[in-house]
């Protein structure tokens, strides 16, 4: 769910804009009527529309790349201003004074079903998406028991076992990709806490693939049509189904032993609804769609922010002996001084350097570029202009992280990976509510933010005190053409150091 929230973003990058224009126009005269219709139902200023000739005028400007359209949207208009996108209206809301409705508004007011449901094939039926809201609610307090304090600690030493693994196979030194080598990692780790011991161990390979054809079949034109009957739909369709086959193999043994294992997958297994579905466990299929979902929300969003912080941490270190890389390097000598070589939650969570660094990592390039919602009870926003404008139902709503934290009037100097504007006393607690943005907020700000930074620093330890590091390209451009926004190809290399750092 998190890393497909980009729905409109890819949309750009994959087919022209008449394409696109004929395979909605279909929906231009619908459009129309509804904007009318609503129009005279929430009489009031809307936003202003940013757009050149209506209809075909926002979808070029989607075409264009939605970070273009901020840009200029922003410049031109300020906080709020709509575009409309074939048969839709799309309303940004950038910068922490319009953004609370969005973030903090219930369900009932602001809906993610009717934006998110596209990955409903993809997770599959009677799961997040495609059940109604006191389900869903009960499924993500699902995830957040699997993912609370006692819990992590157990992850912790898995993902240090597999990130020492990995890294013991590296050469003495050599060039890598980071964006390449944590995708590697990261499926490992995710599969070893979240799938599980069976399918880390055994099934690893072939899990794998059939994520790969998941996640293959998840294009920007499956945003608009998810059914739409393609060749890499119908691989996704028949993985979706391989996956449900493996795991209700796995689940059915799992209930039938009587030992517990420490992942996500038991947690799912020993879990009862509370209050719906008659207190009943999970299905087999249900726990296979929670599983997909909390790795799609998890796996990639991790993975690409490991990137990050290393190509930034690392490029800092030209800055000299204080650059953020110096102080992160000093912070792990400081703890396996302190502690020995152990790496645990406790361990973990004392290494503030490191943290602030994943931070502002997370600051300049969050993965996600949009989130969304639709709009179905009206609101008014107060932009920093001191404008008010009537927000009316059925428009979808943009937020973007990324935009949001690139605001000069938020963050000072915002183009500089600076980890310290985080230390006391803060940038951001000076701030606005919502100027961070990098895991969301409010009502469906991210569960899996503690994970996250756990399995980020789990790895980032390891590699800091067995290896040093030298950037062999500028810290590279954003991708703005993938679902989940990851930095372009760079190089780096590493030199394995004499003794632990
Ligand atoms: C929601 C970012 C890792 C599970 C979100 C949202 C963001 C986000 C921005 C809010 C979406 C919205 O408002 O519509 C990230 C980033 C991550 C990360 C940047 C890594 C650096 C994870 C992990 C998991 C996870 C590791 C699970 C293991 C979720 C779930 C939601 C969510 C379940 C939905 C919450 C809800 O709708 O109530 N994430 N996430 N995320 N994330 Fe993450």
């Amino acid at each position: 769910m998190a890393q497909e929230l980009l729905t409109l973003t890819g949309a750009a990058g994959s087919f022209s804009p008449f394409q696109l224009a004929a395979m909605l126009g279909v929906f231009a005269l619908l459009s129309m009527f509804v904007a009318r219709v609503l129009s005279s139902k929430f009489p009031g200023s809307k936003p202003p529309i940013f757009e050149g000739t209506p209809f075909v005028g926002g979808l070029m400007k989607f075409a264009g790349g939605p970070w273009r359209l901020m840009e200029e949207g922003y410049a031109k208009l300020g906080d709020a201003f709509t575009v409309p996108v074939a048969h839709k209206r799309v309303t940004f809301l950038i910068g922490p004074d319009v953004a609370p409705h969005f973030f903090k508004a219930t369900d009932e007011e602001l809906s993610q079903t009717e934006v998110y449901n596209f990955n409903v094939p993809t997770f599959g039926k009677g799961v997040v998406y495609d059940v109604d809201q006191k389900t869903r609610t009960e499924q993500f307090r699902f995830f957040t028991e699997a993912l609370k304090k006692d819990r992590l600690a157990k992850y912790v030493p898995q993902f240090v076992a597999e990130a020492e693994s990995y890294f013991s196979r590296w050469d003495e030194s050599g060039v890598v990709d980071l964006k390449e080598e944590f995708a590697r990692l990261v499926a490992l780790t995710a599969a070893r806490t979240l799938l599980g011991r069976e399918i880390r161990e055994q099934l690893f390979d072939e899990v794998a693939d059939l994520l790969h054809d998941l996640d293959d079949g998840m294009r920007p034109i499956s945003v608009f049509f998810p059914y739409l009957p393609t060749s890499y739909h119908k691989k996704r369709d028949q993985a979706r189904a391989g996956l449900g086959r493996i795991f209700a193999k796995v689940i059915q043994a799992r209930r039938a032993s009587s030992k517990k294992e420490e992942d996500v997958l038991q947690q799912f297994c020993d879990a009862r609804y509370q209050n719906v579905c008659g207190g009943r466990q999970l299905t087999e299929d249900e726990i296979t769609g929670l599983l997909i979902a909390v790795l799609f929300a998890g796996q990639h969003t991790s993975s690409i922010t490991s990137a990050w912080t290393g190509y930034e941490m690392v490029s800092s270190k030209t800055r000299g002996p204080k650059s953020p890389y110096h102080a992160a390097v000093a912070e792990q000598q400081a703890i396996l001084k302190k502690h020995g070589s152990a790496l645990n939650f406790d361990v973990l969570g004392e290494m503030e350097t490191l943290h602030l660094n994943i931070q502002e990592a997370l600051r300049m390039h969050p993965p996600l570029l949009l989130v969304m919602r639709y709009v179905k009870q009206p609101f008014s926003v107060t932009t920093s202009q001191g404008k008010t404008y009537n927000i009316p139902v059925g428009d979808i709503l943009a937020a973007s992280p990324n935009f949001a934290h690139m605001l000069p009037t938020v963050f000072k100097d915002p183009a500089v990976y600076e980890p310290a504007r985080f230390l006391p006393p803060r940038e951001e607690d000076k701030a606005k509510p919502f100027s961070y943005l990098g895991f969301g907020g409010g009502r469906h700000a991210c569960i899996g933010q503690n994970f996250a930074y756990l399995q980020i620093k789990s790895i980032w330890s390891v590699m800091l005190r067995n290896f040093d590091f030298e950037m062999l390209d500028p810290v590279p451009a954003p991708d703005y053409d993938s679902m989940v926004i990851g930095p372009k190809p760079a190089r780096i290399r590493y030199t394995r150091r004499k003794l632990a750092a």
